[in-house]
């Protein structure tokens, strides 16, 4: 099997771009029916862009949130990094509050202040040269992780996915859908199928329109047909993301994640987590010691900007769940791969 990637095919995406001045992100409240850059001329625009969801997926929040230090940096007069950092400080916790669950987002900047307090004089360079590391280093992970966890997938396979786990969610190429890119381009994946993911419509909305930029066919069920397409013979396996994978193994991503895997355990499916050692927080010992965000009711209440549920009817929005890693077959990251996960074998490849 041919297992070389055409990356000029497949990753073509950029949902972040550094223009030197400002940071630039594609806009993804608007994607698909608008293809739109936001310009963030500061670090507060760039925690309003990470809040709101034009940028949005743990490690892109996390690559955005270390460019926003740097745009924070210009604001600041320091003659050496300690200092710097101390007057860095509240435009971090600032881009650190912006979104509780993914744990990318406190890594990057924790990385960033790494750097930051380490440097002399010329802390400005060193600022933009972990951010670009950062990026850089996440690109290199996916394409990693996409031959790991295709490897993992028997020819003639077919895939579920949640949510947007692909370029517009990294720095490039993706995770989750890094691995069914690569699948499909050595010929592993024959049917691809990606929920729609409400209450944001992620998969209708991103992952949809990341499938079809790429010519990779593909098929959208609402997220209740779920079950329903697992228990027929078309799916091998769930492909998922996370947002933060704990000590345990346990795994927070989109809501919705949970019950797929809970489904594809009991019909017989495998189910795969795929992400970046960034989004391991071995300091975390379990999932119900992750913050789950609760975000706006009024995602719920409507659909594209008109309302639709009944007046007066209250709503409950948590948008992550925590999967246990008793029903995980395998987390994927660049690292390796983490078999049945549970915290020996966690251990084992993440230290802590
Ligand atoms: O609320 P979102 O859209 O930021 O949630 C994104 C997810 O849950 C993704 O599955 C996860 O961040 C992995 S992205 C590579």
């Amino acid at each position: 099997m041919d297992t070389t990637i055409d990356y000029a095919r497949y990753d073509r995406i950029r949902p972040i771009r550094w223009t030197g001045t400002a940071l630039d992100l594609l806009d993804q409240r608007k994607l698909p029916l608008v293809v739109e850059y936001l310009t963030c001329a500061d670090s507060d625009a760039v925690a309003a862009a990470i809040h709101a969801l034009a940028v949005r997926g743990a490690p892109a929040i996390g690559i955005a949130a270390a460019w926003g230090v740097v745009l924070a940096a210009r604001q600041v007069e320091a003659s050496d990094g300690a200092a710097a950092a101390a007057a860095l400080a509240p435009a971090m916790q600032r881009l650190n509050a912006a979104r509780p669950t993914a744990v990318n987002l406190a890594w990057a900047l924790a990385r960033m202040r790494g750097a930051l307090v380490r440097a002399g004089s010329d802390w400005r360079e060193v600022l933009e040269h972990e951010a670009r590391a950062i990026e850089t280093e996440d690109l290199a992970a996916n394409r990693r992780m996409g031959a790991l966890g295709a490897a993992l997938i028997a020819p003639g396979s077919g895939v579920l996915t949640h949510c947007n786990t692909g370029s517009l969610a990294t720095a490039g190429f993706g995770t989750a859908l890094g691995v069914i890119r690569a699948g499909v381009a050595q010929g592993r994946i024959e049917r691809v199928f990606a929920d729609e993911t409400r209450p944001w419509m992620q998969g209708s909305r991103l992952t949809a329109w990341e499938l079809q930029e790429d010519g990779i066919d593909a098929t959208l069920i609402a997220d209740a047909a779920a079950s329903h397409l697992l228990k027929g013979g078309e799916v091998d396996w769930v492909v998922v993301g996370a947002d933060r994978i704990c000590a345990n193994g346990d795994v927070a991503n989109k809501i919705g994640t949970y019950q797929l895997a809970i489904s594809a355990r009991f019909h017989g499916r495998r189910f795969m987590v795929v992400a970046p050692a960034s989004t391991v927080d071995m300091a975390t010992p379990s999932g119900d010691r992750i913050e789950i965000e609760e975000r706006d009711p009024e995602e719920l209440l409507g659909v594209a900007g008109g309302r639709v549920a009944a007046a007066g009817i209250k709503a409950w929005n948590p948008v992550f769940d925590v999967t246990p890693a008793a029903l995980i077959d395998a987390i994927v990251t660049e690292k390796g791969v983490v078999e049945r996960p549970d915290e020996a074998s966690m251990r084992a490849l993440f230290g802590g």
